[in-house]
């Protein structure tokens, strides 16, 4: 599907029917997360595949008994990382210096840059903040890849975050939940939303050019 048809043809499915999404068309949708782009690259989250109906109907509750959560063949949780710092960073280098075959010591004022960049993150809220940030961009990765496959993608900030995160064992994992995708295929007799225009502000009031 071409990509503009494909932004036109998705939209945030309210009610879903059961069909799983075929594990190599999963894949596909999250390597285009894996690809987004994030400040410095340090892509500070992770993204929890949550795809099992038990584990879906124990997270449901604490996404305010949403029926997508239950419909759709899969949850994909964008989680924060709790700890961004030095550590972080010097991984960071170490892997584009493996990668790019390039000496640690070349890439020392980059390493300086970001370490400041994460050192003004002062607090655990200001970190979750900024690493939320990254995740939203993965999350728009999602939502275009997820409708040129054709698979239904809803977007979710309807959850309350620390009773998901418990029922993930998030905690534990040093994540914290920030938006919630949930995949899976519309259901054409019970979404009252499917086939409804789309509504956007006019395209001028959108975009607006510089005077
Ligand atoms: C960050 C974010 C959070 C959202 N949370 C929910 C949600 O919890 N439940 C839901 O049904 N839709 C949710 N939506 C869907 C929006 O209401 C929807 O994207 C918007 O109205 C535009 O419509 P469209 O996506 O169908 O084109 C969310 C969308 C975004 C981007």
């Amino acid at each position: 599907m071409m990509l503009h048809t494909a932004l036109n043809w998705r939209y945030a499915t309210k009610r879903m029917n059961g069909r799983r999404v075929p594990d190599a068309t999963l894949e596909r949708i999250l390597d285009a997360a894996h690809l987004a782009p994030s400040s410095y690259g340090l892509q500070p989250y992770s993204i929890v595949v949550v795809d099992t109906p038990e584990l879906r109907e124990r997270c449901q509750p604490a996404m305010y008994h949403q029926p997508q959560v239950v419909e759709g063949s899969h949850l994909l949780v964008f989680a924060t990382w709790e700890s961004i710092g030095n550590a972080e960073v010097d991984q960071l280098m170490a892997l584009i210096a493996e990668e790019r075959g390039v000496e640690p010591a070349s890439l020392e004022s980059y390493r300086h840059t970001i370490a400041e960049t994460v050192a003004r993150l002062s607090t655990p809220e200001a970190r979750h903040q900024w690493a939320a940030r990254q995740a939203y961009l993965a999350m728009g990765m999602v939502l275009t890849a997820a409708a040129m496959e054709r698979v239904d993608a809803t977007p979710m900030e309807g959850f309350d975050p620390a009773a998901l995160d418990e029922v993930l064992g998030l905690p534990e994992r040093g994540l914290r939940s920030a938006v919630v995708v949930t995949l899976g295929y519309r259901d054409l007799e019970t979404d009252w939303l499917a086939g409804l225009k789309k509504v956007r502000w006019p395209r001028d009031r959108v975009i607006v050019r510089a005077e």
